[in-house]
């Protein structure tokens, strides 16, 4: 199978994760329940995943850094524990539903003022519609970092600037910017990062997290047990645990560690050079096809996504001929990016979603477009 569906996960983990992770299953007990020989190992697992993953991100605090179990998860936390009723929050159109539900909820729950940024007829966010819509009774900002849709890349610096001298908390959805772009949450003024660990990670599912900067306060959103202060009713203030109640996927965590160890190893900036490359050489093919129709702004940076359409021909139909006859993975359909596939006229059709990593070869982004070619004729 020719695997160009690595937005939704990477399918080609590298070795050493699946060793990471099976050497865990093998040697770990429960991380922070005891002192014996096999928790210490988890515990010492986890510690410094933890310290490993503020240094990719340029983070300060790895105390900070929570495990979840995907991106959904962390954003659910974020958006759940900080904004209360009646709050103003601003987000875009450009959201993937893991952002778009947790805030209808709450606008249907809690009565919060919801705004949007809507995306032109290129998905791109105009900064002069966040400056305009931001305003000091602002207390989230919500974007993503790059779009699961279209692969545009927002401009966090600048929109994490406009949130934050209107006294606003920024919270990025980094589900497609970790492991795939260098990411400085320092340099960038994200106030919480959250990422997901299967994707650009190269990590195993049911892994990801959150950086919380220090200061941001997330309400506890489950409870119990913590390993520590066992006889207090509450569950403990403090990050990580506030936010951690039970036993973590410390097995999983071991190989995100590895995962991260990987991509130091190459070099984020020689990961994202090289699926940058394989990008356009697609992109550059695939614009000359007759009938085909590209989503995005190719013009600025980009995440390893291109999306695009043949002729009316439903985006199901062909992702189906895509793997059926040419043994070719893609994601049709709306990408769980509801207002975007509407901004862009496809909430009927949907779009195929080519997606790639660093795996990807360019014989088969070269089988993907022949394949293309004689859908098209
Ligand atoms: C932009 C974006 N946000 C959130 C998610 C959710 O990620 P996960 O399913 O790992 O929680 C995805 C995954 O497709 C995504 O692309």
């Amino acid at each position: 199978m020719i695997y160009l569906d690595n937005a939704a996960t990477t399918l080609h983990k590298p070795d050493v994760v699946i060793d990471a992770v099976v050497k865990a299953m093998k040697t770990q007990g429960n991380a922070s329940r005891g002192a014996h020989g096999a928790t210490l190992s988890a515990s010492r697992v986890v510690y410094d995943a933890r310290v490993k993953i503020a240094k990719f991100f340029n983070f300060d605090k790895p105390s900070n850094v929570i495990f979840t179990c995907n991106s959904t998860e962390a954003l659910n936390i974020a958006i759940n524990g900080i904004i209360k009723a009646g709050d103003k929050v601003v987000s875009t159109d450009t959201e993937h539903n893991s952002v778009l539900r947790p805030l209808y909820h709450l606008q249907k729950t809690k009565n919060i003022d919801l705004q949007f940024v809507k995306a032109d007829g290129k998905g791109v966010l105009s900064l002069d519609d966040f400056e305009r819509i931001v305003d000091k009774d602002t207390k989230v900002v919500v974007v993503n970092h790059a779009s699961n849709l279209t692969g545009n890349v927002n401009d966090i610096k600048s929109i994490g600037e406009i949130a934050h001298k209107n006294g606003a908390i920024f919270i990025v959805d980094g589900s497609q910017s970790a492991g795939t772009m260098k990411v400085d949450v320092k340099d960038l003024g994200i106030d919480v990062y959250c990422f997901t660990g299967h994707k650009g990670l190269f990590g195993p599912q049911g892994t990801g997290g959150l950086l919380v900067k220090d200061g941001i306060e997330i309400d506890a959103w489950k409870r119990g047990g913590s390993g520590v202060k066992t006889y207090s009713e509450d569950q403990p203030l403090e990050y990580p645990t506030r936010l951690e109640a039970g036993t973590l996927n410390s097995h999983g965590i071991a190989g995100l560690s590895a995962a991260i160890d990987f991509i130091d190893e190459i070099g984020v900036d020689k990961i994202e050079g090289k699926e940058k490359e394989l990008t356009e050489y697609f992109y550059n093919k695939a614009k000359e096809i007759n009938g085909v129709k590209i989503y995005g702004d190719f013009s600025k940076q980009h995440a390893a996504i291109v999306s695009l359409n043949v002729k009316d021909y439903d985006s199901g139909e062909v992702s189906d001929a895509l793997s059926n006859d040419y043994g070719i993975a893609t994601r049709p359909g709306a990408h769980c990016a509801p207002r975007l596939h509407i901004d862009l006229g496809t909430k009927y059709q949907g779009a195929v979603r080519f997606s790639f990593s660093y795996f990807t070869t360019y014989e088969e982004l070269d089988a993907a477009i022949k394949a293309l070619k004689e859908i098209a004729s």
